[in-house]
């Protein structure tokens, strides 16, 4: 029997890259395999994200690209595509997202395993949905089908959903409660894929700082799963995100110094330097426990280690003062780089219930531009003050520019270029020569 198709395009965070590799085993043991042609596919999905309007507003008008799909084919066969939305979006928008017609299936990020049945049961005129979120799905027996390109490096799931009320955001309701995973799972698959060949793993959850897995025998933390993950062999470079500045402990950062193959980056998202930003954002620290986390980090291990953070600009209520603190802190901080974002609001969060969505949208753009600029410098800066160092690199492929160069990142996660061509997932050390404010120019030693 012939296999069927499914096309699916991701949307948003890591979480939903691994989530795609998860769909697409549970796909494929119910006969279909993955395609990258739309027009081949008996199956289009997009695997969707709420975190900011644009991005919903995004996947709309995408889904109006695959219903262009199915009228075409309509006129030139029987067999039009299924269209699905799952993820985030189709958790948070439900029902909505079958008004128009034009969607056929609509699956929650815990509801995957019904995929095979629901789109047996599609058919034109019924739409099939799924959204109901679960306390403990991990997927953790589920062998997901790598979608990387190079086969270097891996994403691990090790949590699920988030328990935190940051009053922005709508994860805890599109993901549901927070669940950790089988410590023992997640380590045989860390197995599995360095046994493959891959190299680099990163451990993926909302906040991996309160990863807890309870048995009668123990009870592994973050820091011991870390210690676990890293042990497998000194070859196996380990990453991990999210961390939250709340629950970042000093046992992790000790485990991270135990083990050089845990690598010396940490993201960190800070969204404000704001003490009274924090607090209406829910945050549950202050722009002092901020800065001595970094303090410690830095004490542990090291001034180069790499830290990246998220901020947003433009929250409710936020002052010229409180933007003047997140300008500072950052100053101050000097982070490798940041994801900077204008505050949008989300329906049914918090923030959108109790407070109102009052910086003009022109302020918004113009302290997100000065946020850009900054990290734009110390960027730069950060990337420069490694001119001279030497850094161990995982060679991920040739260099988008020049096929004679390869590229990889050094342990701080910075990306780095070199002269020469080295198979993926070797190690190189290099010296470097030179950077611009994302890249680090090196030569090999
Ligand atoms: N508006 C803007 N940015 C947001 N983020 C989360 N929710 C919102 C929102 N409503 C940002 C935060 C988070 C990152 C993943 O997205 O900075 O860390
Ligand atoms: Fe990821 Fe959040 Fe977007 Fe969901 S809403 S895909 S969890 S970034």
């Amino acid at each position: 029997m012939e296999k069927k198709k499914v096309y699916v395009e991701t949307y948003g965070c890591q979480m939903n890259v691994g989530d795609t590799e998860i769909i697409l085993s549970i796909l494929r043991d119910a006969g279909y395999e993955q395609t990258e042609q739309m027009d081949a596919a008996d199956l289009i999905l997009a695997n969707t994200c709420s975190i900011r309007d644009n991005a919903e507003q995004r996947i709309k008008g995408r889904i109006g690209v695959f219903a262009q799909e199915k009228s075409r084919r309509r006129g030139v066969s029987e067999d039009e595509p299924v269209v699905g939305i799952v993820g985030c979006m189709a958790e948070r928008m439900k029902e909505q997202l079958l008004e128009d017609g034009r969607v056929d299936l609509v699956v929650g990020p815990d509801a995957y395993r019904n995929l095979p049945r629901l789109l047996e049961a599609v058919r034109p005129g019924s739409p099939q949905i799924d959204v109901l979120l679960s306390r403990d799905e991990t997927y953790a027996d589920i062998r997901p089908v790598r979608t990387d390109r190079n086969g270097v490096s891996a994403f691990i799931s090790i949590m699920r959903g988030c328990n935190n009320v940051c009053s922005y955001c709508v994860v805890p309701y599109t993901r549901g409660a927070e669940r950790s995973r089988d410590a023992e799972s997640i380590v045989r698959e860390a197995r599995e894929v360095f046994a493959a060949g891959y190299r680099e793993v990163t451990l993926l959850g909302q906040n991996v700082d309160s990863y807890l897995w309870k048995t009668a025998a123990e009870t592994v933390n973050f820091a011991e799963l870390l210690r676990r993950v890293a042990a497998i062999d000194p070859l196996l470079r380990v990453r991990f995100a999210t961390s939250h500045p709340k629950d970042i402990s000093d046992e992790v950062l000790y485990a991270m110094a135990a083990f050089p193959n845990i690598c010396r980056h940490i993201h960190l998202p800070v969204q404000s330097g704001s003490t009274r930003m924090l607090e209406l954002m829910r945050r549950k620290y202050s722009r002092e426990w901020y800065l001595e986390r970094v303090a410690k980090i830095r004490e542990v291990l090291g001034a180069d280690c790499g830290l990246t953070t998220d901020v947003i600009a433009g929250f409710c209520t936020e002052t010229e003062a409180d933007h003047a603190e997140t300008l500072s802190l950052m100053e101050e901080v000097g982070f490798d780089w940041a994801f900077m974002f204008q505050y949008s609001e989300r329906p049914g969060t918090l923030a959108q219930r109790h407070y109102p969505d009052d910086v003009p949208p022109e302020i918004k753009a113009r302290r997100l531009d000065e946020i850009i600029a900054l990290q734009g410098r110390k960027s730069l800066e950060r990337y420069r003050a490694q001119i001279g160092s030497e850094q161990l690199v995982l060679v991920e492929g040739p260099s988008k520019r020049d096929s004679a160069a390869s590229c990889g990142r050094a342990s701080n996660s910075m990306m780095c270029v070199f002269p020469g061509t080295f198979a993926p997932g070797t190690y190189v050390k290099v010296r470097v020569i030179d950077s611009t404010s994302a890249t680090l120019l090196c030569e090999t030693i």
